[in-house]
């Protein structure tokens, strides 16, 4: 039962950037990040036992024939009861987090963006372009129930959203990827050195990089190899720089978009974002190809 567990809120490991929580602050953090798991790894497999026992039988009763596509299946998943009940959970431990950690990074955004501002300012290392035009699926809705999305800003050019995922994604994901909050990162390196042993990228690009957290495995991974770390959500690179142990002088961050990035990168890789959304503009077929599961994408030929 213990290893079903997640570990303490606690766990995760601090750095110069990473908003300070209070008691409260850290206590509700605990409760979400159990909450998550309980609703991820007890609750969840309760969707697929509803699909199988209600929704798919209904479906076929009705139409004489099974779902054909995603959103069929969502249309009737959303009239069931267990799996409303489960999504409703869900929506509602969201809130409680951006609630929670918006509230830590606002009382002490004044300090953290002196700290960027230190961190970054003459590094060389830190390029936005404030120009940048987001994409649409990035503004159509506040996706994690961010107010203002993953690009929103209480001020130009502060870090408050940058601030806010690095201070609550261990509560979001369960513990699950580690006191760093880099297992995405880990998991590429070690994808890529049991199945592509042969690969000794000179240039890595991170797409979807946010605060930057999986650029710092990979670099370790690749010694010999610079590391640009893209986002078109500034706020979350202005956060990435020296934010933690690790990010050396080979990595750098950018707001850029990834359709104009990769095709100069030799090695692209990806974690918990959809690269073929963003690259298809600019090598349709190389992304079809190499992001099925949108983990890494081998050096292109020529
Ligand atoms: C779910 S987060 C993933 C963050 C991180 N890779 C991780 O594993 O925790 C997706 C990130 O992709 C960024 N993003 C979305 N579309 C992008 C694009 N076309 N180019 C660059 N970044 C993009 C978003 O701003 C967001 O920070």
């Amino acid at each position: 039962m213990s290893a079903e567990l997640p570990p303490p809120y606690t766990a995760l490991t601090k750095h110069p950037m990473l908003a300070r929580t209070n008691h409260d602050e850290s206590a509700r953090f605990n409760f979400l990040t159990h909450l998550n798991r309980y609703l991820s790894g007890t609750l969840g497999p309760g969707n697929k036992l509803a699909y199988e026992k209600r929704v798919l039988p209904a479906f076929r009763a009705e139409h004489g024939r099974d779902p054909e596509h995603r959103y069929e299946i969502r249309d009737w998943m959303n009239q069931d009861p267990f799996h409303r009940m489960w999504s409703a959970l869900k929506r509602n431990s969201m809130e409680m987090r951006q609630q929670n950690g918006r509230s830590t990074v606002l009382r002490q955004l004044d300090e953290l963006d002196a700290q960027a501002r230190q961190f970054n300012e003459h590094s060389g290392q830190l390029e936005l372009d404030s120009k940048i035009e987001q994409p649409i699926y990035q503004t159509a809705v506040d996706i994690h129930c961010q107010p203002g999305g993953y690009h929103g800003e209480e001020r130009p050019g502060d870090v408050s959203a940058g601030a806010n995922y690095d201070v609550g994604i261990f509560a979001t994901t369960g513990g699950a990827l580690g006191g760093l909050n880099d297992g995405g990162g880990q998991a590429v390196v070690g994808w890529i050195t049991k199945a592509r042993p042969e690969w000794q990228p000179r240039r890595i690009l991170d797409v979807g990089c946010t605060v930057g957290h999986n650029a710092v495995p990979i670099a370790a991974a690749y010694p010999d190899a610079e590391v640009i770390a893209i986002d078109t959500a500034g706020p979350r690179c202005a956060m990435a720089r020296r934010a933690r142990r690790g990010w050396g002088s080979r990595i750098s961050s950018s707001s850029r978009p990834a359709a104009r990035t990769c095709r100069a990168i030799p090695m692209a890789i990806s974690t918990g974002c959809r690269p073929p959304c963003s690259c298809t503009s600019s090598r349709p077929n190389r992304c079809r190809a190499c992001w099925p599961s949108a983990t890494a994408c081998s050096p292109p030929a020529a």
